[in-house]
């Protein structure tokens, strides 16, 4: 078994899939970055069966920087030197002998594995590793969709717990690599004036919308496998979750804000069809891969309760969907009334909340009220802006994930108690029948969905 060292940083990167998707759009756009930065200083080892050479994938990621992060000369030439291609099938012996060889060649003893491949070869190429005794001292990085129900997840963690302890293990959200998502955390334990507000007490609901404005542009056969839920719910927005409702770390250490990840998770209800709503988008059955009669998610609402001494009672509104009519991903956490004994206005629509604004921008707003101008006192919502934060600095998810999985840094990976945890809250749901409602492309759900949130006073949505 290997438990990889925390210690100490990995001293190469060795990426299966190297000739895949993933590596085209994520990987290669990463590593330039961390190149800019200076901190490309370790050998990247792509591996694949694509019968290529090293020239061949250095024009790869050059194509690919160049259309999703464009092309920076001097970064790009970095990791043009840093390149090296070892090629074969997963499945043969001589493949990793050949990828033993070639971190020997560079004196790496403590390599990062990716695996930018599908699932079901994790078996394989983490049995092969450990065969060629390219485990030793390793990590491994593993990327969604991490199983595709509770059952398949634990059977996935299995296989890799044969050859990998826990702690060498790094499974990528990359929900979690993201600058806002982090925020969350920090802006809730670093203040003093939300922890004595941020319960049942005070809080009257959650509400986190994912909306995506695009449909599934081009992965209709993955999407008719995955839907909603497992896309994008099980693992990002459940990790939000988490963020929101954990109790406050003891550290910053990375198990204790796992811990109470896992914790809180394991805390929330498992879900029930009434507590859900699931839509399609009008023509998502013609897009290619598509069965014409699928009966896939594109889009859900699921009201979650949190059976903890913090948030009973506090209803948790998740919703994502495709094709809506924005693509903004926001919280509110809402906070109950005041009582309406001094100056007796009408309930109000918009009343204290806390916004977080995920994507596409970085914001932090607080909402009040104050008074409108003129006679009588009557009131009206007001935003305090707390962050606006837009840099084109700011650190893309992948790059921050790339670098702490090498550095040794677990914090922001999900823990396999975590995943299976999230699995547990959604698996009730994800298998069997349940009512599919229709929606129009550009709008903002099925109305059915409205019915679900009717009792707080219905959605706050993003503008
Ligand atoms: C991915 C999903 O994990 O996350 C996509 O597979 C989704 O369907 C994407 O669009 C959203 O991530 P981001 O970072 O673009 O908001």
């Amino acid at each position: 078994m290997s438990g990889g060292d925390a210690a100490k940083p990995s001293d190469a990167l060795v990426f299966f899939g190297a000739t895949g998707d993933l590596a085209y759009k994520k990987i290669f756009p990463a590593l330039q970055r961390m190149a800019h930065r200076g901190k490309l200083d370790f050998p990247v080892i792509g591996v694949a069966k694509s019968g290529w050479t090293d020239e061949q994938l250095v024009e790869r990621a050059r194509d690919s920087v160049a259309k999703h992060a464009g092309l920076d000369e001097e970064a790009f030439k970095v990791l043009a030197q840093k390149l090296r291609y070892v090629d074969g099938d997963y499945n043969d012996p001589a493949t990793l002998e050949r990828l033993k060889a070639a971190l020997d060649k560079e004196g790496a003893q403590r390599p990062t594995h990716y695996l930018a491949i599908p699932p079901s070869m994790f078996g394989t190429v983490v049995q092969r590793l450990k065969d060629a005794g390219c485990q030793q001292g390793a990590r491994v990085v593993v990327e969604k969709p991490f199983g595709r129900d509770l059952e398949s997840a634990r059977a996935l963690n299995e296989i890799l717990h044969k050859v990998f302890d826990e702690s060498a293990i790094y499974r990528i959200d990359h929900y979690l690599g993201k600058e806002a998502v982090q925020n969350i955390l920090y802006f809730r334990f670093s203040n003093a004036f939300l922890e004595p507000i941020w319960n049942r007490n005070y809080v009257d609901n959650i509400q986190i919308t994912m909306a995506e404005s695009f449909g599934v542009e081009g992965r209709g056969k993955f999407y008719e496998e995955t839907g909603v839920i497992r896309d994008v719910i099980q693992n990002h927005l459940l990790q939000v979750v988490g963020f929101l409702a954990m109790e406050p770390p003891s550290s910053h250490a990375s198990d204790a804000i796992r811990d109470e990840q896992a914790k809180v998770l394991r805390t929330v209800r498992e879900l029930d069809n009434t507590h859900m709503v699931r839509g399609q988008f009008r023509g998502y059955r013609d897009e290619a891969g598509v069965a014409k009669d699928s009966f896939m998610g594109t889009y859900a609402t699921l009201k979650l309760w949190i059976d903890s001494w913090r948030w009973a009672d506090v209803p948790f509104f998740v919703r994502a969907g495709k094709k809506l009519k924005l693509s903004v991903t926001e919280v509110i956490v809402e906070f109950k009334n005041p009582p309406q004994v001094v100056f007796k206005e009408p309930a109000f629509s918009q009343g204290n909340y806390v916004r977080f604004r995920l994507g596409p921008q970085v914001q932090i707003g607080i909402g009040a009220r104050a008074k409108r101008p003129g006679e009588g006192m009557a009131g009206r919502p007001v935003e305090l802006s707390v962050v606006q934060q837009q840099t084109s600095d700011e650190m893309d998810a992948y790059e921050r994930l790339l670098g702490d999985a090498m550095a040794g840094d677990a914090t922001l990976f999900a823990r396999y108690d975590t995943v299976e945890a999230a699995w547990r809250i959604v698996d009730p749901v994800i298998h069997g029948p349940s009512e599919l409602w229709k929606y129009e492309p550009g709008s903002w759900e099925p109305p059915q969905a409205d019915k679900l949130v009717a009792a707080v006073g219905g959605w706050n949505t993003p503008q």
